[in-house]
C-alpha cells in the first residue's frame, strides 16, 4: 500500500489526485474555459492560471481523499510533454513538496499516463494490447507487450486527431475545443453527405496524417457554399451533415489503422485513450469490434482528458513493475527534454 499525491499541469487543466496504491481516492480537475475566447490555448495565460490554482486544487484533492499531507509518501507529477510554462508550475510545486517534506518524487510521462489511463479502476491490465492515444497534441499507436514494454507502431506525421477536430471547428466558427462540438452536431447529421478523404501514408501504414482533411474541408466549404465565411457563424450551411461526414473520416482513419495492427500482431485487446477517445462515433466503432472477438478498453470520462489520476496510476505502476528508484538529485536537467516518440521503442 502506498499513498500517492499526483499533480498534472501540462496544458490547460490543473489537476491533483490522491491514490492509495492503484485506487483513486480523489481526482480534482479544473479546466481553463477562458481560452475559448481566443479560439485556442494561449500558453502564457495557461501557465499564469496554473499558478493561481495549483495550491487550492491540491488542497481539495487531499481533503476529499480524507488524508493529510504527512500521510502521503510519494509525490508524482507530469514531467512532459506539454507547454513548458504550465509544466514548470506543477513540476516545481510537486518537487518542492517532495524535497521539503522528504517524500519520494516520481516524474511521469504524460503520453504514457494516457496510455495506461484505460485501466484505472479496472481489475487488471490485459496484456498484450494495442494502444491508440488520441489527444489534442498526440496521435500514436503502440503495441504494449507488458508493463513498460512497448513497440512504437505509428504516429501522426502532422496534426494530432484532436487538432483535426479543433481546427475544423474553428474553420466552421464553432467554439474551442472543437471535438465535443463536432461530436454533438454530428449526432443529427448525415455522414454520407460528403466523402472526406482519409490519408494513406506510403512509408508506414500505421502513421496518421490529418492536415489534408482539414484543407479538404476548407476547399469543400469554399467551393460549395457562397455564404461560407472562415471562423464566423456559419449556421446557414448544413453544419450537422458536414460535422458527421468529417467525423466519419477522422474516425475511420483511427479505427482502420488500429484494427490493422491488432490483426497483424494477433492482439485481441485494444485500448483507446486521450481526449478524443470521448468521441461517441469513435467509441461506437471500436465497441462494434467486440462482436468480432476484440476486447476494447476506454478510460472512464474523468480519466480521459488531462487528469492527475492517470499520473498517479502510472507512478504506482513504475514503482511496482519497473522497480523505479526515485533519485531527486538527478531530476532537473533532463526533466523537460523535448519528447521523442521513440520513448515507446523499448
Ligand atoms: O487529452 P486531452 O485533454 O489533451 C491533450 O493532452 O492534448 O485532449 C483534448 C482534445 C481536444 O483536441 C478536444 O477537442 C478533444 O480532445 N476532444 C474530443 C472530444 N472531447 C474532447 N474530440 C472529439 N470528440 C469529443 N467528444
Ligand atoms: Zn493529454
Amino acid at each position: 500500500m502506498v499513498l500517492i499525491l499526483a499533480i498534472e499541469t501540462s496544458c490547460d487543466e490543473t489537476s491533483a489526485a490522491v491514490l492509495n496504491s492503484q485506487n483513486v481516492l480523489s481526482n480534482i480537475t479544473s479546466t481553463q474555459a477562458f481560452h475559448s475566447e481566443y479560439g485556442g490555448i494561449v500558453p502564457e495565460l495557461a501557465s499564469r492560471a496554473q499558478l493561481k490554482l495549483i495550491d487550492a486544487i491540491t488542497g481539495q484533492a487531499i481533503k476529499k481523499a480524507g488524508v493529510i499531507l504527512s500521510d502521503i509518501e510519494t509525490i508524482a507529477t507530469t514531467q512532459g510533454p506539454g507547454l513548458i510554462g504550465s509544466l514548470l508550475v506543477g513540476y516545481n510545486y510537486a518537487k518542492s513538496i517532495a524535497i521539503s517534506l522528504s517524500k519520494k518524487f516520481i516524474p511521469v510521462n504524460h503520453v504514457e499516463a494516457h496510455l495506461y489511463s484505460s485501466f484505472i479502476e479496472k481489475e487488471s491490465i490485459d496484456f498484450p494490447f494495442i494502444g491508440l492515444i488520441v489527444s489534442g497534441g498526440h496521435t500514436i499507436l503502440v503495441q504494449v507487450k507488458n508493463y513498460f514494454e512497448y513497440k512504437l507502431l505509428g504516429q501522426t506525421i502532422d496534426d494530432a486527431a484532436g487538432e483535426a477536430f479543433d481546427k475544423a471547428a474553428k474553420l466552421l466558427g464553432l467554439p474551442y475545443p472543437g471535438g465535443p462540438e463536432i461530436d454533438r452536431l454530428a449526432k443529427t447529421g448525415e455522414e454520407s453527405f460528403y466523402n472526406f478523404p482519409t490519408a494513406r501514408i506510403k512509408d508506414n501504414p500505421y502513421n496518421f496524417s490529418f492536415s489534408g482533411i482539414k484543407t479538404s474541408l476548407l476547399y469543400f466549404l469554399r467551393d460549395n457554399f457562397k455564404e461560407f465565411s472562415q471562423s464566423k457563424n456559419n449556421s446557414t450551411i448544413p453544419l450537422n451533415d458536414i460535422c458527421a461526414s468529417y467525423q466519419r473520416a477522422v474516425v475511420a482513419s483511427l479505427t482502420e489503422k488500429t484494427l490493422k495492427a491488432a490483426k497483424e500482431f494477433s492482439v485481441k485487446n485494444i485500448s483507446v485513450s486521450g481526449g478524443v477517445s470521448l468521441n461517441s462515433k469513435l467509441r461506437n466503432e471500436f465497441l462494434n469490434l467486440e462482436s468480432r472477438g476484440y476486447k476494447i478498453f476506454f478510460p472512464d470520462a474523468e480519466f480521459t482528458t488531462d487528469n492527475a489520476a492517470m499520473i498517479g496510476y502510472t507512478a504506482f505502476l513504475k514503482l511496482k513493475y519497473k522497480n523505479y528508484k526515485p533519485d531527486i538529485s538527478k531530476l532537473s536537467e533532463s526533466a523537460f527534454a523535448r519528447f521523442d516518440y521513440s520513448y515507446f521503442n523499448t
